[in-house]
C-alpha cells in the first residue's frame, strides 16, 4: 500500500485525478476513511466546533490537535495526514511558528501543517517549508477570522477581494505550499485560482473546479444536525440512526428484554 505524499498529490493535479480530502479526529473515523480510500485526512480545527462544542474554532489549543492527531494516526496506513495549526500557534512569530509546526511533526505522524492567510503569513510559510514542513495554504473563508469578517458569507465576492485571493494563492506556491484550500468563494473565482497555480486546490463551498473536495466529516455523515451549508451534501443520516440506537437501547433496558438470552453468562 503506497503512502499518499505531496509528491503524489502535485502528480494527481497534473493527471487531473481529483483529491479526495476529509477531517477526522479520532482513531475508528480515521480507520474508516483509510479503508475506504481516502486521499488525505485533515485533522481540522473544526473539532473545536463538533467535537468540543464551542461556537468557534478560536479556543483549540496545539495540545488538543497533538491529542486529537495521534488517535487519528493510529488508525492510518495510506492516507496522507495534515493537521490544521490552530489560531496563534503560528501567528506571533516566524520562532513560535516553527517550533510549534515542528511539535507537530515530531510528536505524531502529520505529514503537513495547514495555515490560515495569505500574504500576512507569506515569511512564517517561507520559512517551513525551507526546513522541510509542508505547508498547505487555506484562503477565502478562514474560520480564525470569524470575528474580523462577522460572519460566515461567501469571500471573494467583490473584485478587491477576489484579486488578493488570486494574488495570495500565487505567493502561497511561491513560498513553496503544497496545497491550497478554498472555501466558500464563487466557483469561478476558484476555477481561476486553480488555473493559476501549479500546486492542487481543494475546495469546501468553491465549486467544481478545484482539484480536491475536502468537508467536515460530521457534516457529510449527518451526524451534526443543528443546520446545513449549501455546499455540505450528507452522504448518511447517522444522528438519526444513533438516535434511534440509543431509544431502542433504553426502551429494552427499562422493558427488561436487554440482556436476553445468549447475551449473558
Ligand atoms: O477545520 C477544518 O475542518 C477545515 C476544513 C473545513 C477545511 O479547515
Amino acid at each position: 500500500m503506497k503512502k499518499v505524499t505531496t509528491k503524489k498529490l502535485l502528480e494527481m493535479k497534473e493527471r487531473g485525478e481529483k483529491i479526495a480530502m476529509l477531517t477526522a479526529y479520532d482513531f475508528l473515523i480515521a480507520k474508516l476513511l483509510d479503508e475506504a480510500g481516502i486521499d488525505v485526512i485533515l485533522v481540522g480545527d473544526s473539532l473545536g466546533n463538533v467535537f468540543q462544542g464551542h461556537a468557534t474554532t478560536l479556543p483549540v489549543t496545539l495540545d488538543d490537535m497533538i491529542y486529537h492527531t495521534k488517535a487519528v494516526c493510529r488508525g492510518v496506513k495510506r492516507a496522507m495526514v495534515i493537521v490544521d495549526m490552530p489560531f496563534l500557534s503560528y501567528q506571533v512569530s516566524i520562532e513560535e511558528a516553527v517550533k510549534n509546526c515542528g511539535r507537530v511533526l515530531k510528536e505524531t505522524c502529520a505529514e503537513g501543517v495547514k495555515l490560515e492567510g495569505g500574504s500576512e503569513i507569506i515569511e512564517v510559510v517561507s520559512k517551513l517549508t525551507s526546513i522541510g514542513i509542508p505547508v498547505m495554504g487555506h484562503l477565502g473563508l478562514t474560520p480564525q477570522s470569524i470575528h474580523k469578517f462577522g460572519g460566515y458569507d461567501v469571500r471573494g465576492v467583490d473584485e478587491s477581494e477576489a484579486k488578493k485571493i488570486l494574488n495570495d494563492a500565487i505567493e502561497l506556491e511561491k513560498a513553496g505550499a503544497f496545497a491550497i484550500v478554498l472555501e466558500k468563494i464563487p466557483a469561478e473565482l476558484a476555477k481561476r485560482v486553480t488555473e493559476s497555480v501549479k500546486i492542487p486546490t481543494i475546495g469546501i463551498g468553491a465549486g467544481p473546479h478545484c482539484d480536491g473536495q475536502v468537508l467536515v466529516v460530521y457534516d457529510m455523515l449527518g451526524l451534526f444536525e443543528e443546520f446545513k451549508p449549501k455546499f455540505v451534501r450528507r452522504y448518511a443520516e447517522l444522528a438519526k440512526v444513533i438516535k434511534s440506537a440509543f431509544e431502542n437501547y433504553i426502551a429494552d433496558v427499562k422493558s427488561g428484554k436487554f440482556p436476553a438470552e445468549g447475551e449473558f453468562y
